[in-house]
């Protein structure tokens, strides 16, 4: 509830980290990488909450639901619904929070379809390409917002 919580957002197939692609995503779970998150934000005297669905629309709610709290800041890794929903952009445009759209890997120097970010079109900033070090980076920023 505390205006310094911060919600960590994670869209389809991120439940499968650490099996998934791992020349791609590395090792690290999510279980793994929330719990990193979880310690650093205490660290930061942010509260952490980490989520993670396969549906865009529970997304959308989880991002209204922050606008509601009244929430710090939310990091959001879309995954692949960040190269396709406008109904993500419209929700980041619409709750008037900064949202930091967050990518283990870099999708611009990837296949031609991720180079679209309709999330990032929406979004306050941007930390891709660092693997799990990406969420870590944006609470930084998050924490310094
Ligand atoms: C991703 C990149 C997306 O293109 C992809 O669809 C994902 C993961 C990343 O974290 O690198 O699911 O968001």
């Amino acid at each position: 509830m505390g205006e310094r919580t911060v919600m960590v957002l994670n869209g389809p197939n991120l439940n499968l980290l650490g099996t998934r692609e791992p020349a791609i995503y590395g090792h690290d779970t999510l279980a793994q990488i929330d719990a990193r998150l979880v310690a650093y934000g205490t660290e930061l005297g942010l509260t952490v909450e980490c989520r993670q669905t396969n549906h865009e629309g529970t997304l959308v709610d989880w991002l209204h639901e922050a606008r509601a709290r009244g929430l710090h800041a939310v990091l959001l890794n879309a995954g692949a619904y960040t190269h396709t929903s406008i109904a993500l952009h419209d929700a980041i445009r619409a709750i008037e929070l900064p949202v930091i759209e967050v990518h283990l890997s870099d999708p611009e120097t990837r296949e031609p379809f991720r180079h679209i970010s309709y999330v990032g079109m929406a979004a306050t900033d941007c930390v891709k390409g660092l693997g799990p070090q990406s969420y870590i980076v944006a609470l930084e920023r998050a924490a310094a917002l």
